[in-house]
């Protein structure tokens, strides 16, 4: 059998409590029989007080090495004012850049237990399980010219929003691929009636579709997707969108669930390398205090395991783990309704172990 070889990458604020826990999810299943090498290394405001940069060297190099990465969170107040280049998020986004980790998966899935926490009325979300399919190395987070500087006796700032069919080809295969496992029904996000890059993306997109019929495609604008997401979410199956776009709906799909700290999320190339992580941040204002959600990141163990290491039943067996315990009524602070039973940090990762 090959060892996975996986980087743990805890990152800052809450990012090592909860990555705990999911590396211990990580230790029952190596006990029983799976392959599997950790080594850690430093992203974020960690490594920058280490080294001096967000992305040093040597993560650079472990990450190349590993077949995946679990992430905590990176960021905090600590280093609000560090310069562009030094801030906690620019290691996230030069990781993504650096492996082409360009197909971002974010799940938007409401538990039943948990359908009181979303502020959406509960026949809006019940049931709701969306795919944001997020193209995650492009579009004006990386277009260039980009910068701040002086014309005409002002400051002027600009970015340049750009994509290339090949980028947008790659994108659409995935999403395509990942709506014909659900229920086949994709639709992609634009502004084309403004931009002209994302009337390139909706043409390219449509040419795409034509090689899979069993799909049915359909497109939006993203102003009216915005809003179709609080509206009626449930018609919504696989959603696929650029960087910039998939950065906002896939916060605002998160919220429907009313509970953040669940959902995971994975960064892909195009070999099935990925990155996982808990779409929530860093929380620096409960860091360290044993009451951070740790389930998100044990559910990006889940994501690692289908999607990286094609090992269906660990990814279920997590799964079926996490959803045990909130059948329990165990819960951690973000997501109790009022009467439960609040626990820790720990007692969530012993809840999820004992349940596996
Ligand atoms: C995300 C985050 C990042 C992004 C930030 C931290 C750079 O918001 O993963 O959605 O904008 O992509
Ligand atoms: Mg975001």
């Amino acid at each position: 059998m090959t060892t996975m070889k996986i980087a743990i990458l805890a990152g800052d604020g809450i990012g090592p409590e909860i990555v705990a826990q999911a590396v211990r999810v990580l230790d029952v299943l190596k006990t029983d029989g799976l392959g599997i090498a950790l080594e850690h290394g430093l992203i974020g405001g960690c490594a920058v007080d280490a080294t001096g940069e967000p992305y040093p060297e040597a993560t650079h190099k472990l990450a190349t090495h590993a077949d995946a990465m679990l992430l905590g969170a990176v960021g905090g107040p600590k280093y609000d004012s560090l310069p562009r280049a030094q801030r906690p998020e620019r290691g996230l986004l030069a990781i993504r850049k650096a492996l082409n980790l360009f197909a971002n998966l974010r799940p938007a899935i409401l538990y039943p237990e948990l359908a009181d926490a979303s502020s959406l009325k509960p026949e809006v979300v019940a049931g709701l399980d969306i795919l944001i399919v997020r193209e995650l190395t492009g579009d004006i987070y990386f277009g260039e010219p980009r910068g701040i500087e002086e014309r005409n006796g002002q400051r002027v700032g600009f970015n340049t929003m750009i994509y290339n069919e090949s980028e947008i080809q790659r994108i659409a295969h995935v999403a395509f691929q990942a709506a014909q496992k659900r229920n086949r029904k994709l639709c992609s996000i634009d502004k084309m009636n403004v931009l002209e890059c994302t009337q390139l993306w909706r043409d390219v997109v449509e040419e795409v579709g034509k090689e899979y019929p069993d799909v049915t495609l359909s497109h939006m604008l993203v102003d009216n997707a915005a809003m179709q997401l609080v509206r009626d979410p449930k018609q919504f199956d696989v959603v696929v969108t650029g960087n910039m776009f998939g950065d906002i709906l896939s916060d605002e799909a998160s919220m429907l669930t009313g509970s953040i700290g669940m959902l995971p999320s994975a960064s892909l190339d195009s070999n099935n390398k990925g990155l996982y992580e808990p779409i929530h941040g860093s929380a620096p204002d409960i860091a360290g205090k044993n009451i951070a959600n740790p389930l998100a990141t044990i559910l990006s163990v889940a994501m690692m395991m289908r999607y990286t290491f094609n090992q269906e039943s660990a990814a279920q067996r997590i799964e079926n783990a996490v959803k045990k315990v909130l059948a329990q009524g165990f819960r951690t602070s973000d997501i109790a309704s009022p009467g439960m039973r609040i626990i820790g940090t720990r007692e969530m990762g012993d809840a999820v172990l004992s349940n596996m």
